[in-house]
């Protein structure tokens, strides 16, 4: 139901050619102390799509808790998509039939001891055809506040052919402006419906998104287009990361997608790489599969408490790619107390095209022998120069090394 996926891909190579050389942008002062760590939750999108209802909703509520992952940090439970009814004769936008309720769901995932979060475009339509918001935003701000809503995601979609478009024919420039005026006034109409509402802009990273995000009140934005429970599509996703680090911090981060763990046919491998490096990124750990019907090991991974631990780390330093050989990747990130984690990735398809990997402890600033834990066996581990690692494909090593020399 991606209707608009290949204009905005059409858009996206234009979009890109513009993209201005502004400098990062100071967050807005923030009157709504939110997001000051990367938002952790679950998202209706990923696995369910246009499935999702107020019984599915309710029973991820159910699970966040059942299964611990409210106690590990997820807190936010978000409905993508397909939710939107008609407006009425004064333009107040209902739900449709599949949320009878929207207040009733949001007090009953309130009652558990977490946030709710919702979804809507600046266009006329959201992504899936659905009602947006454009010439209602004020209207859709106060209905979101009166239900108790904390997190809206803002996605473009139709706001492209629509608006930008239309407004300006051939200026892309001017086409920017138009986008970014349209999330500025979002913001404002969040803000002025007072209540702390998250921000999350889904535009797909067009016009460097992240220099200017901050300054209209964005605490998250999509660093790219869509995710997919793929290896090579996360591996697409996580190449366009590195170089973004500067841009995120307290209030304001980058988001390179929902989590696709426990979706599709990622082998353990791969969900294991693909979390722990959205923690080395500082992502927002939005979950994305069926809770309900959620495998062990899955449910281990989601609640790595050490892993998450890096993701939220409160010196709110995303990683970096500190650097490649040949397939191998290292990426590195500062913690809190001196402390570092290095993530070693197998990217190779093939096990034995990378081997073998001698890890260069030199390269990483870092001198003898480094006591740490390794955070997937939960084990201690001492890195040594040169030594040699053994990796599956598209698995990682993940150590934690509290006091590096
Ligand atoms: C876009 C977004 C997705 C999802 C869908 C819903 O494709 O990027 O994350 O929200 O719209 O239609």
């Amino acid at each position: 139901m991606r209707i608009f996926a290949s204009l905005s891909f059409a858009v996206l190579a234009l979009a890109s050619a513009t993209a201005s050389a502004q400098t990062p942008a100071a967050p807005r002062a923030p009157s709504q102390m939110v997001a000051q760590t990367p938002p952790m939750g679950w998202n209706s999108w990923n696995y369910f799509a246009e499935k999702v209802d107020d019984k599915g909703v309710r029973a991820a509520a159910d699970q966040i808790v059942a299964t611990g992952m409210r106690d590990a940090g997820y807190v936010y439970v978000n409905i993508d998509d397909t939710w939107e009814g008609e407006r009425d004769s004064s333009g107040v936008l209902h739900s449709n039939a599949k949320f009878p309720d929207m207040k009733a769901l949001a007090d009953y995932v309130h009652s558990k001891g977490l946030k709710i979060g919702i979804y809507s475009s600046p266009g006329p339509k959201t992504c899936a055809g659905y009602e947006g918001s454009l010439g209602h935003e004020e209207q859709d701000a106060r209905l979101y506040a009166s239900w108790g809503i904390d997190y809206l995601k803002y996605d473009l979609c139709s706001f492209i052919p629509a608006v930008m478009m239309k407004q300006a024919p051939n200026d892309k420039a001017e086409q920017m402006r138009i986008m970014i005026a349209a999330y500025d006034k979002m913001s404002k109409a969040l803000q002025a419906a007072g209540r702390p509402i998250v921000l999350s802009l889904c535009q797909y990273g067009w016009d460097a998104v992240w220099e200017w995000a901050p300054s209209v009140g964005g605490n998250l934005w999509r660093t790219t287009g869509d995710i997919s429970p793929h290896w090579d599509r996360i591996y697409a996703i996580l190449s366009q990361q590195a170089g973004l680090e500067s841009y995120a911090g307290p209030g304001h981060w980058n988001d390179p997608d929902m989590l696709e763990v426990g979706n599709g046919r990622l082998n353990l491998a791969e969900n294991h790489a693909h979390f722990t490096l959205w923690a080395m990124l500082a992502a927002p750990l939005l979950a994305g599969n069926d809770l309900t019907n959620m495998k062990p090991e899955i449910k281990a991974i989601l609640t790595n408490r050490d892993v998450i631990a890096i993701d939220q780390d409160p010196l709110d330093r995303q990683g970096v790619r500190a650097y490649s050989d040949g397939e191998v990747e290292v990426w590195t990130r500062q913690l809190q107390g001196g402390a570092i984690a290095i993530c070693v990735l197998d990217a190779g398809d093939n096990r034995y095209s990378t081997h073998p990997f001698h890890l260069n402890l030199v390269k990483l600033g870092l001198h003898g022998p480094q006591a740490g834990k390794d955070l997937w066996t939960g084990r201690p581990i001492t890195l040594t120069d040169q030594q040699p690692i053994e990796l599956e494909s598209h698995d990682v090593l993940l150590v934690r090394i509290d006091t590096p020399r």
